[in-house]
C-alpha cells in the first residue's frame, strides 16, 4: 500500500489570493509544460516512444515531490490539440502511454490521496479511454491531498472558444459577462490560477496553455528535460518562485 501524502485544505483562490511571492512562499497551483522526452532519447540512442514512456513514469515522482512541498493543484500538459499533427505513431504512443497510466499509477495515486481532473476536450479520444477517464476522476473525486489536473487534448485556444460557445448557448446576456463568469466556463472551473508554469528542455514559450489563466504568473524554465525533472529539480522551481514579488499589475506597497 502507497504511504498517503498529508491532507491539505481544497478551498477555491483566485490568483490574487494565492502566494504572494513572499520570501520562502510555496505556489498555491503550478502547471507544468513536459517538454524534451523526444530529446531525451535521441541523445540516448533511443525512440521517441522511449522518451515518451520515461517522461510518463516521471509524473507519480514529481506529484509526490510537488505535494510534500505543499503544492495543493499540479496540472501537467501531456497532450496539446496541435499535438494530433505528430506522426500517427507517435500519436498512437501518447495515447495507449495515457491508457497505461491510468492502468499503472490510478489506485496508488489514489492511494496517496491524490485527486485527478482532466482538461481538455474528451471527445476525439477512443470511448474507451473517455471512459477510464471519467472513472479516475469520479474514483478520485473526494481525495484532498494534491488535484493533479492532466490536459490532454487541451489547448488555450480551444478552451476559450468552447467557453464562449458555451455563454452564448446558454443564452448568457453581454452585460451578464464577467471575468468571473468566465472563469466559470474554462475546462479548470474551480481550480485556482497557476502560481507558477514550469517549463522544461529550455525553451521559453507557452504553447498555448493556459493561456486565459496565466495572466499573472511566473515563469520557471529550466534545460533539463522531463524525464530527468526529478525532486531536486522541484526544489529548485519552488526555491526559484519564492524569489519573486508578484505585484498584479499594482505596485509595490
Ligand atoms: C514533449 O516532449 C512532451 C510531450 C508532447 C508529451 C508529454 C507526455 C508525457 C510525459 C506522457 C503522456 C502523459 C500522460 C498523462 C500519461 P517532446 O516530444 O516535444 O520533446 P522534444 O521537444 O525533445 O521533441
Amino acid at each position: 500500500m502507497t504511504q498517503p501524502l498529508s491532507e491539505t485544505s481544497d478551498s477555491y483562490r483566485t490568483a490574487e489570493e494565492s502566494t504572494e511571492g513572499h520570501p520562502g512562499s510555496i505556489p498555491v497551483h503550478v502547471a507544468v509544460i513536459m517538454d524534451g522526452n523526444g530529446r531525451w532519447a535521441t541523445r540516448q540512442g533511443m525512440s521517441r516512444s522511449d522518451g515518451h514512456r520515461a517522461g510518463t513514469d516521471n509524473i507519480r515522482r514529481i506529484t509526490r515531490a510537488f505535494a510534500e512541498r505543499g503544492v495543493k493543484y499540479l496540472t501537467l500538459y501531456a497532450f496539446s490539440t496541435e499535438n494530433w499533427h505528430r506522426p500517427s505513431d507517435e500519436v498512437q504512443t501518447l495515447i495507449e502511454l495515457i491508457e497505461y497510466a491510468i492502468l499503472k499509477e490510478v489506485q496508488s495515486l489514489h492511494e496517496q490521496g491524490v485527486r485527478i481532473k482532466h482538461i481538455g476536450r474528451l471527445e476525439r479520444l477512443p470511448r474507451s479511454l473517455q471512459e477510464s477517464i471519467r472513472k479516475c476522476i469520479e474514483l478520485t473525486k473526494d481525495n484532498t491531498a494534491i488535484t493533479l489536473s492532466v490536459a490532454f487534448n487541451y489547448g488555450g485556444r480551444t478552451e476559450i472558444i468552447d467557453a464562449i460557445k458555451a455563454i452564448t448557448a446558454d443564452g448568457i446576456p453581454s452585460d451578464r459577462i464577467s471575468e468571473e463568469l468566465v472563469r466559470g466556463y474554462l475546462y479548470t472551473d474551480g481550480l485556482p490560477d497557476p502560481d507558477l508554469i514550469v517549463r522544461t528542455a529550455g525553451e521559453m514559450r507557452l504553447s498555448n496553455f493556459l493561456i486565459f489563466q496565466s495572466a499573472y504568473s511566473e515563469y520557471y524554465a529550466t534545460q533539463v528535460c522531463w524525464p530527468d525533472f526529478d525532486e531536486a529539480e522541484v526544489a529548485k522551481a519552488i526555491e526559484a518562485y519564492g524569489t519573486r514579488k508578484r505585484r498584479f499589475g499594482k505596485v509595490e506597497e
